[in-house]
């Protein structure tokens, strides 16, 4: 028998090996790990630390793949490849032909979903619902695993109060304290109980750190944050990823106060593993290694590689650098070969404990019921349904009655759009599948309806995105002026002949996410004109927006009845809009972050710190000339079709509870949301934080007791004076509501 189908053979026993059903106990983890290090060359060594873009069809200026190389040992990970038959081929590669059948780690954006697309993060995090959260991640690794991508990207954690920033479509929103238990629920939902259990995959927690503060609002420009703000409000949701056992960190792109965070011995190493203790390993985020002498860091890419693992980069994504770099270095004795081997041990420690080495290929044929599960759209239309946000709904329009309407005009450049209702992650599924807003709605209320749909303008750009271009996607030629008259025109004509409009309105799948900023919140294109014009008409009118950062839609919050938030829904999300529009199911989801009322208003954010004269006091105040400093909707802002009374506030040592009753007609749910603020102290401290919610499901009249716990580490906060955590004797206030404008107030005072 020849050496090769030997191996073959051996890979053959290997994929029918149960995957491990416990974590692979630590001590025998490092001494396969110290096993392997003493047979691997310096280049093989290296080899672990490169990572490799690898795309369905070759893209311009991009490293492209070659077999030998893999067979060389010369990559570690790949990412982008998405498809069981090309992971498994490229695997036995690197398994039967590398010299000590070191597997592959695949690894892929799986942001909010893979074959089944979950409403976006921002959208995820308004359901104020960590355990939907969980759950949709499970089913998302679930999906990614089968495909045998074991690793995602995600989840972001990064806390962003500028909207300008497209990438705040990606994160929880503003607030550190939810971002904390959204990044906790994601890291579960991702990993489940262990790295390696089967049917999940490892976490990279990014991206680290001071991202979502970008000069601006523009897209990988700096950070400049103080002290202050990076230990209360940045680095929170960060720590808790890592305390909910993230195996993977992935560095950011930005300079943080100067330095870039992929060459931040601070971060990396200070702040990551000195303080955190975390034991895993961080990879950059694409090219950011090379990019340390664009920066004007690094003088070179032998200095940048030299720079980046000095400050605690394990693993290079996309750029090379490493790879053509690190073996010279180490020759010339400016590297010893230890340090490589310190950033190649955590590498090979989580292929062992993924099972990588036990379980390298997937079976092709389990693919298709795994994606095609019939509980996974289920979950991904549940997950819709609450996290739309129901912003406002005068004369109780909504929800719609069945059998009032015989016509219904549904209008905008979204309406029917199963494209743009996915959002901007969605890479590898099936976007024919996705139910667009119409279609939901259609399918909703039967052929006995009429509805009709215009697109009433086009908001499309005309400009390739970054994965327009990688797959492969043609965008139309945009309308011209003339043409988007006349489809206003048209769509005034379908809301006269209507009962009611449903318009769907925002962004378009592209215009929120990576490199995706803007200078304006207000609706693109002609689609305010398209509002006001239809609204005109006089007849009953919803409003559903599709985005993925907060709007300015002041026009539309005073003269539009009814306006439903429902983000980028995901790929179910043409059904629950229409459940939610006609209520079968009731919005319950809370903004994440505040609506302006205008750009000029950014950054604004409701945990600020109260100044010299706060708008309200007599004299100069802090205030504009022409807007008041409130913003549209506050954080923790969302309505029911239902009504909640919250009471019987009791704060007693650091207990609180109270009371909730759903007061009206309907089942619903109401978010709790607890904030506080410290009286006096070593600091000035936000006039409101969140320290704790929870979102409770009432049937009519019922009510119950909701319990908070405030904990030594919700009254802390880390000191800019003493240069650590520290608790102040101070008394609190405490308000229990059910947005962060809550009026039911208790005091809180120092155990004697
Ligand atoms: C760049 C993005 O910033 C990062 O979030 C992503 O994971 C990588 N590209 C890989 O797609």
């Amino acid at each position: 028998m020849s050496i090769f189908s030997r191996s073959l053979l051996l890979s053959a026993i290997i994929t029918l090996a149960a995957p491990a059903q416990q974590p692979i106990p630590e001590k025998q983890v490092e001494k396969r790990v110290d096993s392997l290090l003493k047979q691997m060359t310096l280049r093989e060594k290296i080899g672990q630390l490169n990572q490799l873009f690898v795309f369905p069809q070759p893209v311009p200026g991009m490293p492209s793949l070659n077999d030998e190389d893999i067979a060389k040992g010369d990559y570690g990970s790949f990412l982008f490849v998405s498809d069981a038959a090309q992971i498994n081929r490229l695997q036995h590669i690197a398994v039967d032909k590398s010299r000590l059948h070191i597997p592959l780690l695949f690894g892929l954006d799986v942001i909010h979903g893979f074959k089944t697309v979950f409403p976006a993060p921002i959208a995820m995090a308004a359901s104020f619902d960590p355990a939907t959260v969980e759950r949709a991640q499970a089913v998302a690794a679930r999906e990614a695993s089968a495909a045998g991508v074991r690793w995602t990207f995600a989840p972001m954690v990064d806390i962003a109060r500028d909207p300008r920033w497209g990438r705040i479509m990606e994160g929880a929103g503003e607030d550190p304290f939810l971002g904390s238990a959204i990044a906790r629920a994601q890291v579960k939902g991702f990993q489940g109980s262990y790295i390696g259990e089967p049917g999940h995959v490892l976490t990279s927690v990014k991206h680290f750190a001071g991202y979502g503060a970008a000069d601006g609002g523009r897209d990988y420009d700096s950070s400049y944050i103080s002290d202050e703000q990076l230990w209360n409000v940045y680095l929170p949701p960060f720590h808790a990823a890592v305390e909910a056992g993230a195996g993977t960190v992935m560095s950011a792109y930005m300079d943080l106060n100067g330095v870039p965070a992929t060459g931040n011995r601070f971060l990396l190493t200070d702040v990551l593993r000195d303080t955190w203790n975390f034991q895993g390993f961080v990879v950059s985020d694409a090219f950011a290694v090379r990019d340390l002498v664009t920066h004007g860091f690094a003088k070179d890419p032998a200095d940048a590689a030299s720079l980046s693992i000095s400050a605690g980069v394990n693993m290079d994504m996309g750029s090379r650098t490493y790879i053509d770099n690190l073996e010279t270095l180490v020759k010339e004795g400016r590297f010893k070969e230890t340090q490589i081997e310190r950033m190649v041990r955590p590498i090979l420690a989580m292929k062992i404990r993924l099972g990588l080495f036990e379980t390298p290929y997937v079976d092709e044929s389990a693919t298709k019921s795994i994606f095609a599960a019939s509980e996974h759209k289920a979950e991904a239309r549940r997950a819709a349904q609450r996290s739309a946000v129901l912003l406002r709904n005068e004369g109780a329009l909504l929800p719609l009655i069945q059998g009032r309407y015989s016509s219904i005009a549904v209008i905008g450049p979204m309406a029917d759009s199963f494209i743009d209702i996915r959002g901007s992650w969605a890479l590898v599924d099936d976007p024919t599948q996705a139910i667009s807003v119409a279609r939901g709605i259609r399918e909703k209320v039967g052929n006995g309806v009429r509805v009709e749909t215009a697109m009433g303008c086009e908001i499309r750009r005309n400009v390739p995105s970054m994965f327009d271009m990688i797959l492969g996607v043609k965008r139309g030629t945009p309308l011209t002026d003339q043409q988007n008259t006349t489809e206003i025109e048209k769509a005034v004509t379908l809301a006269s002949r209507s009962d009611v409009s449903v318009m769907v309105l925002g962004e378009t799948q592209d215009m929120s996410g990576e490199a995706a900023s803007r200078t304006s919140l207000d609706l693109p294109g002609r689609q305010e004109e398209l509002l006001e014009k239809v609204m005109a008409i006089g007849k009953p009118l919803v409003l559903v927006l599709l985005n993925g950062r907060p709007l300015s839609i002041h026009w539309a919050a005073e003269h539009v009845p009814a306006i439903l938030e429902a983000w980028y829904p995901g790929a179910e999300g043409g059904h629950a809009v229409a459940d939610l529009l006609f209520g079968d199911a009731n919005p319950g989801g809370k903004l994440p972050v505040t609506f302006p009322r205008t750009v000029g208003q950014v950054p604004i954010y409701y945990a600020h710190t109260l100044t010299h004269q706060p708008e309200g006091s007599p004299g100069f105040v802090s205030r504009y000339w022409d807007e008041p400093s409130s913003p549209l909707y506050p954080f923790g802002y969302g309505l029911s079709y239902t009504t909640f009374k919250i009471s019987n506030l009791k704060v007693e040592n650091h207990k609180v509870s109270v009371d909730v009753q759903n007061t009206g007609a309907r089942a619903g749910d109401e978010v709790v949301q607890l904030y506080i603020h410290q009286k006096s102290g070593r600091a000035s401290r936000p006039v409101r934080l969140l320290k704790g919610f929870e979102r409770v499901t009432l049937a009519p009249g019922e009510s119950k007791t909701v319990h908070f716990t405030l904990t030594d580490d919700e009254l802390s906060y880390w000191s800019a004076t003493d240069r650590k955590w520290v608790h102040d004797r101070s008394d609190f206030d405490v308000w229990v509501g059910s947005d962060s404008n809550a009026t039911l107030h208790g005091n809180l005072s120092p155990v004697q």
